[in-house]
């Protein structure tokens, strides 16, 4: 289980993609979200933050873990509103429809994406908004060698995140990659060296491109 410091290392190098998406949206003071697969919680509070005490964030993850994990980001980052559920993806169920259900680093992990992609679809009102964030790990470079990650059971999701999204019923709004880069010392070579093991030294690193899809539930199912 990462720690809370690679937790706030990945909020740090991934915090540009995360911040772009969210000023897209024009997240607002009062909305419902739900942060899928919230792992430490760093996407829950930075949400529950722009939400504010009016809003709620439903934080949900498979493992219990890391309900008790997010409880306690969310009450050291003083955000009350934050409510922390253990729930899979793909079975999705929350006792109200939602503003928002974003996910980020998830559906690498999952099975079927479509199935969890359908879940945030039904979680959020029509007009809602479905935000994923996913990487291309294998476009990710140390010292021009791309990445891999045995461990995830699509490592290259973001590839196809646009098209899983349509699939999925929902109108594509927005879709980009983004992904830091650098070369020493830095957040970069730090966060690396806490999910691999690996120091990168001085050799140039461009972290794994997350692809950033933000789309909306129909109005009207079908058009
Ligand atoms: C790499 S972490 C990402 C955490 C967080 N979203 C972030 O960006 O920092 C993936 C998380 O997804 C959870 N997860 C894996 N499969 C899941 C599933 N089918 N449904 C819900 N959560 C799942 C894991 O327990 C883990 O906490």
């Amino acid at each position: 289980m990462p720690s809370v410091i690679e937790l706030e290392l990945r909020n740090d190098v991934y915090r540009r993609p995360l911040a772009t998406a969210l000023d897209r949206l024009g997240l607002k003071q009062g909305w419902r979200a739900a942060d899928v697969g919230a792992g430490g919680g760093d996407v829950t509070v930075a949400l529950a933050r722009l939400v504010g005490k009016e809003g709620r964030v439903y934080a949900v993850d498979s493992d219990p873990a890391r309900r008790d994990q997010v409880a306690s980001a969310a009450a050291r980052a003083s955000q009350a509103q934050v409510v922390a559920l253990t729930q899979s993806g793909e079975e999705l169920n929350l006792p109200e429809k939602l503003d928002l259900a974003l996910c980020r680093f998830l559906l690498l992990h999952v099975h079927d994406p479509l199935v969890v992609l359908a879940k945030m679809r039904d979680a959020v009102r029509p007009g809602g908004w479905v935000v994923a964030q996913e990487p291309v790990t294998s476009a990710g470079r140390i010292a021009g060698a791309p990445f891999s990650m045995p461990d995830a059971l699509d490592p290259d999701v973001g590839a196809v995140l646009p098209a899983l999204v349509r699939r999925a019923g929902l109108e594509l709004v927005d879709a980009w990659a983004e992904a830091p880069a650098w070369a020493g010392p830095g957040p970069v070579a730090l966060y690396l060296e806490a999910m691999t093991e690996v120091d990168p030294g001085d050799d140039p690193v461009i972290l794994p491109p997350l692809v950033t899809v933000v789309a909306r539930r129909r109005l009207v199912e079908g058009n």
